[in-house]
């Protein structure tokens, strides 16, 4: 799948659940691409979110869409043939609960899903770098991993730099995305500084207008880049 640069990837868990089926759909309709879902089983983060049926309703709600699957769980081997089964097309994991981190990686690949690191924002970017090259997205959190409506951590915008900047020092070309607190705010200051796929939960969802609210934020996020006129 190609994607136009910037992507917006709407989080469903700010979705109402009971229109989710509608509510993807108006992002669908607004050019929405990719969708993420967010796995939390109330160990390795304090909430329960949901699990593979979900994404498997969501992969039958939007056969061409790129799925997402953040885990936030510990021992996350055991799960990946499940998200894999149900349809997703990637999926990270995170750097703090993976004793094998390359093992793991390998793991989601051998399932035939493109991969995923993940840093929680008191994680530094450097740890990154040994697994980088195996890996086709790297997520930096810009917020405590859990919740869905927290506040934007600035200084994640730094680290969004100083990964950008070890990405083209390694010649590799891994995706860099951010989730946690992305909204009209910071979505250009976050692409300018290389974000490729901002994640977006509450901002798109928590409005009266779905499509409006996505209009915006991707033409926020284009003017951090050089594609506008
Ligand atoms: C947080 C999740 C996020 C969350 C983003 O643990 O990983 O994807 O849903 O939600 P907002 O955009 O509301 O911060
Ligand atoms: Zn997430």
């Amino acid at each position: 799948m190609n994607f136009n640069l910037p992507v917006l990837a709407p989080s469903i868990l700010a979705a109402d659940f009971s229109e989710l089926g509608d509510q993807i759909q108006q992002c669908l309709d607004s050019g929405i691409q990719w969708i993420h879902c967010d796995i939390m089983d109330g160990h390795f983060v304090p909430n329960i979110s949901y699990g593979p049926a979900i994404v498997e309703t969501v992969r039958h709600i939007a056969p061409d869409a790129f799925l997402d699957v953040h885990l936030m769980i510990e021992n996350p081997d055991q799960y990946i043939e499940d998200f894999s089964d149900a349809g997703a097309d990637l999926i990270s994991v995170h750097y703090e609960a993976c004793t094998h981190l390359h093992r793991t990686i390998q793991n989601i690949h051998q399932h035939g899903c493109m991969t995923g690191v993940v840093i929680n924002p008191a994680t530094i970017v450097e740890l990154l770098r040994p697994i980088l090259p195996d890996v086709d997205l790297a997520l930096i959190m810009s917020v405590n991993p859990g919740f869905g409506g927290q506040s934007f951590i600035e200084s994640s915008i730094e680290k969004v730099r100083k990964l950008a900047q070890i990405r083209n020092d390694l010649n590799l070309n891994f995706l860099i995305e951010i989730d946690g607190g992305v909204g009209l705010k910071n979505a250009a200051k976050l692409t300018s500084a290389g974000t490729d796929i901002l994640v977006a939960g509450s901002s798109v969802f928590k409005t009266d207008d779905i499509p409006a609210r996505i209009a915006e934020l991707q033409k926020k996020a284009l003017t951090g880049t050089d594609h506008v006129v």
